[in-house]
């Protein structure tokens, strides 16, 4: 088992990451004293594997009170209707109010985000465990304390940063994980490799197939730490999103939230419009000037290609939605757009203000 640290003062918590973690639950929570009334946030696809395992493991550990809140699966289920509900089935564990809950949030982005506002907001926090079943959240969302809910189509609009006290990885779920899925979390570990680490890059691209296919446990635990590494140093500079340093994370993602936004979450899995919002961020830098290496974009596009994620949006996605909803871009400043632009390899550059008519000649030639 590795374990990583994430240091945030009295916030800190330790990142585990390890496989068959998920049958050791119940012994890593119970060493850890926090909490003994169990509440396991997850959703009805993961439930229907994971969650009798995990329920065994705690009972194999001596947790007698345990109970559970089940949301459908799928990004337009974080939702203030499944926020409530969940409300009212924790309000119902904790009937007398005297329990000392510990929330499990046993899935992936779309539970951990509204498992973790539950958490954080109900008596006003109580602990957090997250329990990422996902790539996508076992590099990124799993780990930083965004947590929070859709309200209609604007993504993450209401939320709040609450720190859980342990994560808990075990790399084993993505074999039940479906290939599209796997594919969308790569995008995010090839967003790392292009802001902060090169070396992430020539691991995706010598190993794409092993790594799609699965064959090599220990190339995935290495690709979840490395993505965990960069993103637990950056949100120590910068927990609450305030100095400019974290919003790097969120390169690619001002046109890819845009593109998801815009298809009502129907069309792309987070993963495939983050591919789309990078490939649209390389041919603004471009445009701008701003990008030095000239190869970085074309290799960029293979990579993507060779993951299997689209670089081109379907007819179904129309550019005046996508313009529109960057509008509830929460990076937006006085009425100004942000964006995180390539530089070269590891390297990128905040530019504020980029030109809608770019933005709009790209969506319609480009991608
Ligand atoms: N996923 C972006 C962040 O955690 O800041």
């Amino acid at each position: 088992m590795k374990k990583l640290r994430v240091k945030l003062d009295k916030r800190s918590y330790d990142v585990l990451i390890g496989q068959n973690l998920l049958d050791k639950i119940g012994k890593l929570i119970k060493s850890r004293n926090t909490g003994n009334d169990i509440f396991i946030i997850t959703d009805t696809k993961v439930a229907s594997i994971y969650l009798d395992k995990v329920i065994k493991s705690f009972k194999n550990n001596g947790f007698v009170s345990i109970a559970s809140g089940i949301i459908p699966e799928g990004e337009e289920n974080k939702s203030w209707k499944n926020y409530e509900f969940l409300l009212h089935q924790l309000l119902d564990f904790d009937k007398n109010l005297d329990k000392n809950i510990v929330v499990i949030c046993l899935g992936g982005g779309v539970v951990g985000d509204i498992g973790g506002f539950v958490a954080g907001t109900y008596r006003r926090g109580v602990h957090c465990i997250q329990v990422p079943t996902t790539l996508l959240s076992q590099v990124d969302s799993g780990i930083g304390g965004k947590t929070g809910i859709n309200l209609g189509v604007v993504k993450n609009l209401v939320g709040m940063f609450y720190q859980p006290c342990l994560v808990i990885i075990d790399p084993l779920t993505l074999q039940t994980l479906d290939k599209r899925e796997f594919r969308s979390g790569l995008a995010e570990v090839v967003k790392y490799g292009i802001i902060k680490d090169p070396s992430i890059l020539s691991l995706l691209e010598n190993h794409v197939n092993d790594l799609l296919s699965l064959s090599d446990m220990g190339l995935i635990e290495k690709i979840i730490q490395s993505s965990l590494n960069i993103k637990s140093r950056i949100v120590e500079q910068d927990e609450r999103d305030e100095k400019d340093i974290r919003v790097v994370l969120n390169f690619g993602h001002t046109i890819g939230h845009a593109i998801e936004s815009a298809s009502k979450y129907k069309v792309y899995k987070h993963g495939e419009a983050l591919s789309l919002g990078i490939m649209a961020a390389f041919e603004i830098s471009s445009r701008l000037k701003i990008l030095k290496d000239k190869n970085f974009q074309g290799r960029i596009e293979n990579l993507l290609r060779n993951i299997g994620l689209p670089l081109k949006k379907n007819i179904s996605c129309k550019n005046y939605a996508i313009l529109e909803s960057m509008k509830y871009d929460k990076k937006f400043q006085d009425g100004k757009n942000k964006f995180i632009l390539p530089v070269k390899p590891g390297e990128t550059k905040i530019k504020i203000g980029v030109d809608n008519k770019i933005i709009e000649d790209i969506l319609k030639i480009k991608i």
